[in-house]
């Protein structure tokens, strides 16, 4: 590998807003000086190192002025990879070895050496001299597109953790410049976070393998019964579908998103019922959720008035236990003896950050007869949805009877026809 291979450039783009987290670019050019890396990254360190017996961490971000060291090369064929090599401060550097295998490219190995003499990163460090960390396969892309990753992606290696953000990266460049085309991370690609597995939790999860693979929505909740028993018997009927959405910041003040099912059969209801107000408690796993029905009194009908939510969010959030709640509800909304029914999912809204989804719902609130449903009151979204079979099966039946009358007329027409010859 020739040493003038690897070129020295200075960074592309700076931000001159805030020094220390703005993106830095770098290029790799070979010896005809054709680009064929690109990196456009902000890179944080967190560094543990000994000072007499104490551990202590230091945190810095990849310079601006990190520079591309001349070790950084185009490869050669299959002799040599591609590797980007920056140098900063005093004798640290961070390279990525670039690989290719089939349709895809990858940073093969990440090695981070840094330097404990330097005093201004490592004041008082009881060793000194180079150490060197290192990490396989961190990132991968597909040939012909540039790797994007706004996201954090942290690489914990032994005394020193590399964190990537707001990266854009390609390597195996044949234009000199980005691919229009990109490969998103696993991380972008869905903000939703993924629980235990062994959980039946419904989460939209992050894919492991970046591609284009579509963020599918999770299938909808099972449909669960739940009842209350009053003084007077079952004062509470409710079977639905429940699924919870709750946008929260995680402690990196990004947003994610939780979306959980509610499995009935690990569901455990409860309630009380006065003479104008019902609650149903249902908690499932961390998850509480409480509906507080109300009496209409004066038009003699049930509705939903209240719903509050408590769960614990995963430990990525910046806050994990969640509340939210909504008193000025009027859903579900039935005359009393009947039932209220939907098979289109409904969205309650309980807060900024939380929706209640609700799917195949039929409630009964108060005055049950024989502990089963009254009389269907369709919600008004099934009324449109059914209204588009209706109308279309009215034009139809005009159409057979236009038909109809028509070969009736032309029938007798030609009966008189005959008659005349
Ligand atoms: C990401 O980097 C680009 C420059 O490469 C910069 O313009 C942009 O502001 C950065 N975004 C964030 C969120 O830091
Ligand atoms: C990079 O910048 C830092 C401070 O901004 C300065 O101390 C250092 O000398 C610079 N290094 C190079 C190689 O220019
Ligand atoms: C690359 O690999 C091929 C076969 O795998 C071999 O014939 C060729 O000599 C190699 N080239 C170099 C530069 O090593
Ligand atoms: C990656 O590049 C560094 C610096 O050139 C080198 O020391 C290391 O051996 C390379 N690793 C691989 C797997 O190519
Ligand atoms: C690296 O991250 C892990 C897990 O987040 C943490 O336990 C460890 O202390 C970190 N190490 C450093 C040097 O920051
Ligand atoms: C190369 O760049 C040109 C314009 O910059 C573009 O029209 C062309 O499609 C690019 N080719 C590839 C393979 O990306
Ligand atoms: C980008 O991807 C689309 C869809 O895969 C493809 O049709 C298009 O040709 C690609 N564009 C380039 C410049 O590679
Ligand atoms: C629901 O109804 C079943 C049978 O009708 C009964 O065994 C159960 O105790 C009821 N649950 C509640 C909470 O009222
Ligand atoms: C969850 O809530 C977010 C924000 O309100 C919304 O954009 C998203 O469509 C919701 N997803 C579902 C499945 O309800
Ligand atoms: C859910 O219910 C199933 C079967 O009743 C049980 O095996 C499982 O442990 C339950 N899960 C939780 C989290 O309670
Ligand atoms: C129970 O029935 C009695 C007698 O019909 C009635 O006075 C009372 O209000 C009912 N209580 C409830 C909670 O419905
Ligand atoms: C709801 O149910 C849970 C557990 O079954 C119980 O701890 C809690 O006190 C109940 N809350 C209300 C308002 O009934």
């Amino acid at each position: 590998m020739l040493p003038s291979e690897g070129w020295l450039r200075a960074p592309r783009a700076v931000s001159l807003l805030c020094f220390l987290q703005a993106s830095s670019s770098f290029e790799v050019k070979d010896s005809s000086g054709k680009v064929c890396i690109i990196a456009d990254l902000t890179v944080a360190f967190s560094v543990e190192y000994r000072v007499g017996g104490q551990k202590e961490f230091v945190h810095f971000f990849l310079p601006q002025n990190a520079s591309v060291d001349s070790q950084s090369s185009c490869g050669k064929d299959n002799a040599s990879h591609p590797v980007l090599v920056l140098d900063f401060g005093a004798g640290h550097s961070l390279s990525l070895n670039f690989s290719e295998s089939a349709d895809k490219y990858q940073v093969e190995e990440l090695v981070f050496h840094y330097n404990l003499s330097d005093a201004t990163l490592f004041p008082n460090s009881s060793t000194v001299g180079m150490k060197t960390v290192s990490h396989k396969s961190v990132i991968q892309a597909h040939m012909g597109t540039k790797y994007r990753c706004i996201n954090s992606k942290h690489i914990n290696m032994k005394n020193a953790n590399v964190t990537f953000s707001n990266v854009t990266l390609e390597a195996y460049l044949t234009n000199g410049t980005f691919s229009v085309n990109k490969t998103e991370c696993a991380e972008d690609m869905v903000s939703t976070t993924t629980l235990a597995p062994t959980t039946p939790k419904q989460t939209t999860g992050p894919v492991p393998t970046p591609g284009p693979a579509p963020t599918s929505s999770p299938p909808n909740p099972t449909v669960g019964k739940y009842n209350v028993t009053g003084p007077n018997g079952t004062c509470v009927l409710a079977y639905m579908g429940l699924q919870l959405n709750i946008t929260y910041p995680k402690k990196d003040e990004k947003m994610a998103l939780e979306l959980l099912n509610f499995i009935p059969h690990n569901t455990t209801s409860s309630g009380r019922c006065d003479n104008t107000s019902a609650l149903l408690n249902l908690t499932f796993e961390k998850t509480r959720v409480i509906f507080q029905f109300a009496l209409n009194a004066s038009a003699e009908k049930f509705f939903l008035q209240g719903v509050s939510v408590s769960t614990t969010l995963p430990s990525e959030a910046k806050n994990p236990k969640f509340e939210a709640s909504n008193n000025s509800m009027s859903e579900l909304r039935a005359s009393v003896g009947n039932s209220y029914k939907c098979s289109s999912e409904e969205n309650l809204q309980v807060s900024d950050q939380a929706l209640l989804n609700v799917f195949n719902v039929q409630v009964q609130i108060f005055k049950i007869d024989g502990d089963k449903f009254g009389p269907v009151e369709e919600c008004q979204l099934d009324e449109n949805n059914m209204l588009i079979p209706i109308i279309v099966g009215a034009a139809l039946a005009g159409l057979v009877l236009i038909v109809l009358i028509a070969y009736l007329i032309g029938r007798k027409r030609s009966h008189a026809g005959y008659q005349t010859i």
